[in-house]
C-alpha cells in the first residue's frame, strides 16, 4: 500500500470520473448502518452493545469531540510520516486492529479471523488476534504475510493451558502477547441479556481451546464427540481473576513483548512496569465491560505519564482518522479500533476491512497535511485545545 495514505481519495475521485462509485460507505455511521443490515440480529447486537445503558460506550466516542487540533500554517507538510517503532518493529502506521472475539462470525462465510488477517497483510496494519476465534491461531497467523501479528490472551484458570496457548502463539509466529485483564468475568450487558445471547456458550469461537492439546487432554471425550462437554469445560477454565501475584508467572511464560490490556490508572501502570511488562494498553474494552462512565481517552494522559518510556497502546471510541490523530497527540504510541473494522468485515469481507482501514488512515494523513503536522512526533498535547 502507498504510504501516502491520503491518496486513497484520489482513487475514489478518479473512479467517479469513470462512473464508478465507491462500494462502501465513507463514515463510521455508514459502516454501522450497513453492518446492521448485513449481520444476523444476534451478532449485530453482540457487537454493537455494551455494558449497562451504554453510557461509557457513548462517552468514549464523545470524549474525542472535547478536543480540537490546532491548525498550523506555512509548515509545508507535503509528505507525512505516520510510521512508528513498536517493540523493535517498524510499522508504517500507528493503527492496529484490536482483538474482537466474535470477529469470526462477523464474516458472511464465518471465517472472519482469516479475513481480518488478510486485511492486515494487505495494509500493514497489525491484527491482535483474540483467544476467542473461529479458526485456530495457527491458521490466522498463516495469513499475515509480512505484517506482524499479536496474540491476545484471555488467561485461563489452568496454568498449563495458559502456557500452551502462549507457546503455540510463539510457534505460530506472533510477535507479542497481549493479556486482557478486564474480562475474566462478563460485564452486565442488557442487550445480550434481553435475548439471552452469549455466542461462546453456543459453542462459537472456541477453536483455540478445542484445538489445544492441554485443553483436549482435560476432556473425557473429544470436542468432536461431545461439543457440549467442551463448552462446559471452557466455562470452567475461561476466566482467571488475576492479581499482581500472578504477574511474575505471566512474565515467565514468554520472552515475546508482554502487553497488559485494560489499564486506566497510573498506579497500575507503575506496578505493571515494575513487573517487567513491555507495553501498556489503555482501554475500557469499548465500554462493553463496566458502565463506570470514564471515557478511556480521559484516562490516557495520566497513563502515558506514568508509563514513561514504555509504549502505550490505546483503544475505545476511535471512529475516524481525526480521532487517531488526537489519541497520538495525547501520548498513544499506537491506536486501535474494534467495532469499525468488525462492521467493515460484515459489509465486504477483507475488502470491507481494507476500506475502513484505508479511510481512517487517509483521514489521519490529510488532517495532518491540512493542519501542518508532518509526523507523529509533532503531535503533542500542545497541538490540542480543550473545547469544553
Ligand atoms: C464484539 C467485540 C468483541 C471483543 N472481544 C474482545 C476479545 O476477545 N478480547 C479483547 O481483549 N477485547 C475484546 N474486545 C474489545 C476490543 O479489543 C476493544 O477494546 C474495543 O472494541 C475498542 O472499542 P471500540 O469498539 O469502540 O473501537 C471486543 C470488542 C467487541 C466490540
Amino acid at each position: 500500500m502507498s504510504h501516502s495514505f491520503g491518496s486513497y481519495q484520489d482513487e475514489i475521485y478518479g473512479g467517479g470520473l469513470r462512473g464508478v462509485m465507491p462500494s462502501f460507505p465513507m463514515t463510521y455511521d455508514g459502516w454501522e448502518a450497513g453492518a446492521q443490515a448485513a449481520l444476523p440480529p444476534s451478532v449485530q447486537s453482540y457487537v454493537a452493545g455494551g455494558a449497562g445503558n451504554e453510557h461509557t460506550q457513548r462517552a468514549n466516542v464523545s470524549a474525542f469531540e472535547q478536543w480540537g487540533l490546532v491548525p498550523r500554517m506555512f509548515v509545508g507538510a507535503a509528505q507525512r510520516d505516520l510510521s512508528v517503532d513498536l517493540f523493535g518493529m517498524r510499522l508504517s502506521t500507528p493503527l492496529f486492529m484490536a482483538p474482537v472475539g466474535v470477529i469470526g462470525v462477523c464474516a458472511q462465510d464465518g471465517h472472519g479471523d482469516l479475513a481480518t488477517a488478510r486485511a492486515a497483510a494487505r495494509t500493514g496494519v497489525p491484527m491482535i488476534a483474540s483467544t476467542l476465534s473461529v479458526d485456530p491461531m495457527e491458521a490466522v497467523a498463516a495469513e499475515f504475510d509480512r505484517t506482524p501479528g499479536f496474540f491476545q490472551l484471555y488467561t485461563p484458570t489452568d496454568r498449563d493451558l495458559a502456557a500452551s496457548l502462549v507457546h503455540r502463539a510463539e510457534a505460530a509466529g506472533f510477535r507479542a502477547i497481549v493479556v486482557t485483564l478486564d474480562t475474566w468475568v462478563t460485564g452486565w450487558r442488557p442487550r445480550d441479556l434481553a435475548t439471552s445471547n452469549f455466542p461462546q456458550l453456543r459453542g462459537h469461537c472456541l477453536a483455540n481451546y478445542t484445538s489445544d492439546p492441554v485443553f483436549r487432554s482435560q476432556l473425557e471425550r473429544t470436542p468432536e464427540q461431545d461439543p457440549g462437554a467442551a463448552v462446559i469445560h471452557w466455562m470452567r477454565v475461561f476466566g482467571n481473576p488475576l492479581t499482581w501475584e500472578d504477574l511474575p508467572w505471566l512474565r515467565s511464560l514468554t520472552s515475546l513483548p508482554l502487553i497488559v490490556k485494560g489499564i486506566c490508572h497510573p498506579e497500575d501502570v507503575r506496578r505493571a512496569k515494575d513487573g517487567g511488562v513491555d507495553g501498556i494498553y489503555c482501554s475500557n474494552h469499548g465500554g462493553r465491560q463496566a458502565n463506570g462512565g470514564l471515557p478511556a481517552l480521559d484516562a490516557l494522559p495520566a497513563v502515558v505519564d506514568a508509563a514513561g518510556d514504555l509504549p502505550v497502546l490505546f483503544d475505545s471510541g476511535v471512529r475516524s482518522g481525526a480521532d487517531v490523530v488526537k489519541a497520538i497527540a495525547l501520548g498513544a504510541a499506537a491506536v486501535g479500533i474494534g467495532r469499525p473494522y468488525a462492521y467493515g468485515l460484515a459489509l465486504g469481507g477483507t475488502d470491507g476491512i481494507v476500506h475502513v482501514l484505508r479511510s481512517i488512515l487517509a483521514e489521519a494523513d490529510l488532517t495532518m497535511a491540512v493542519d501542518g503536522y508532518p509526523d507523529l512526533a509533532r503531535l503533542t498535547p500542545d497541538a490540542l485545545r480543550r473545547i469544553r
